[in-house]
């Protein structure tokens, strides 16, 4: 059971037909000593009354920036909270808070809020899969908000698939974690390494792989959350991420990925090298375009320098490096050399063999490794939540402060 003791919740309730559970929501939160204040849009009024809410949050419900009886400051809630929950949020407000329209009392509290804010979409299948609330969502998370993840499953329309807001035990788990968390890396600064890496073959043509960056940018964003000071090095990679204590610094190359990994790795507490780094590279990049003549061409190429392995040479006492292995075949004993050989303290290994794992998902499926030879296996889960099983992992083995209430 999650504690919330003395917290102050703000939970902001939209029209979808999920907002029956908001009743459930407010009760685990004050069960878990929280106290909420709960803030509802016209529209929401439709599906649960503000009677239930009122008489479960023991406070008066608000639904509208002024009315008769008050005018309710979103500015003063806003500094009120410490955290800001919008569950269920619909499309039509998730689009309203990515593009700072304020005509509510929920948006309008939003944009003025300083304190975290989680937001639960729940709308229907093809609602949630059209590309403007692709875009919304992104944009929200890049705003720093977090996203609480929909769930997959019958809809109230009949259809199936993803689209169902989260269940309110783990809305209210996600919000237990984040404050047990919150400072723990307080004062600890972390290199991250992420992404692909490019090696030019001539002006317009490089070697690369599909490496997308999300995992190492869950990594930095979780870290940052905990309270770290984060020095991303990405790849090129279509991803951002906004944090302000996250340092994004953008590489093309292996090489320029190393020289920047060494130039903030002595200050740094631990490096997780979550890069898809390439291997080798052309020799000789050419200075112009390679023209199509022969029949057949080669390239020679050379090996790139192995970032966590140097960095592992370098590492001194105190300091901590994390790895990834992708290994296809004898896993565990590939990743247990490989922790070795580069001198890690703990090593993420991936499998490819399940749905959903690896590259270009949400999700990741992992095992950790450690060099006192300790294993822990993971099931499938979002990549925000195996960032959290690595730094969780990470923080124990360091000895460092893991839980902060
Ligand atoms: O040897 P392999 O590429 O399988 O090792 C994977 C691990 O080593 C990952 O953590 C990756 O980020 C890191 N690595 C690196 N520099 C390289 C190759 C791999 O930092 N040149």
């Amino acid at each position: 059971m999650a504690n919330l003791q003395g917290k102050r919740i703000i939970l902001g309730i939209t029209g979808s037909i999920a907002a029956y559970k908001a009743a459930m929501l407010t009760r685990l939160f004050i069960k878990a000593g929280a106290e909420v204040q709960v803030l509802m849009t016209p529209g929401s009024t439709q599906f649960i009354s503000p009677l239930t809410l009122s008489t479960l949050s023991k406070r008066p419900v608000y639904t509208q920036v002024t009315s008769e009886e008050s005018w309710n400051s979103h500015v003063e809630l806003g500094l009120w909270a410490d955290a800001m929950v919008v569950a269920p949020l619909t499309a039509n407000t998730l689009a309203k808070m990515a593009h700072g329209i304020c005509d509510n009392i929920i948006t309008a509290t939003y944009l003025s809020a300083r304190c975290p804010v989680f937001f639960a979409p729940a709308m229907d299948l093809d609602m949630w899969t059209h590309p403007s609330t692709a875009e919304n969502v992104e944009r929200l998370r890049l705003f720093g908000n977090y996203l609480i993840e929909v769930g997959t499953g019958e809809l109230a329309s009949g259809l199936v698939g993803a689209g169902r807001m989260a269940e309110p035990e783990a809305i209210v788990s996600t919000l237990g974690r984040y404050f047990r968390k919150a400072d723990t890396l307080h004062g600890r600064r972390i290199l991250i390494t992420a992404g692909p890496t490019h090696e030019p073959i001539d002006p317009v043509r490089f070697i690369g792989n599909h490496s997308t960056g999300k995992m190492g940018i869950a990594l930095a964003e979780e870290a940052a959350a905990r309270g770290a000071q984060v020095h991303l090095v990405l790849g090129p990679s279509a991803l951002a991420t906004q944090h302000p204590r996250i340092e994004l610094q953008r590489v093309q190359t292996a090489g320029e990925m190393h020289e920047a990994a060494l130039s903030v790795f002595p200050g740094c507490d631990a490096a997780i090298f979550s890069a898809a780094v390439a291997d080798y590279r052309p020799a000789q990049p050419a200075e112009q375009k390679i023209k199509k003549s022969a029949e057949a061409l080669s390239l020679d190429l050379v090996k790139n320098p192995d970032i966590a392995a140097d960095l592992g040479q370098r590492k001194t006492a105190g300091q901590y490096t994390v790895g990834f292995a992708l290994e296809t075949q004898d896993a565990e004993a590939n990743a247990l050399r490989k922790l070795e050989r580069k001198n890690m303290d703990l090593i993420v290994l991936n499998t490819l063999e399940d749905e959903g794992a690896g590259f270009q998902h949400d999700t990741n499926k992992v095992s950790l490794l450690r060099k006192d030879n300790k294993k822990r296996s993971f099931e499938l889960k979002p990549k925000r939540e195996v960032a959290a099983d690595i730094l969780d992992e990470l923080q124990e083995l360091a000895a460092w402060k893991k839980d902060g209430l």
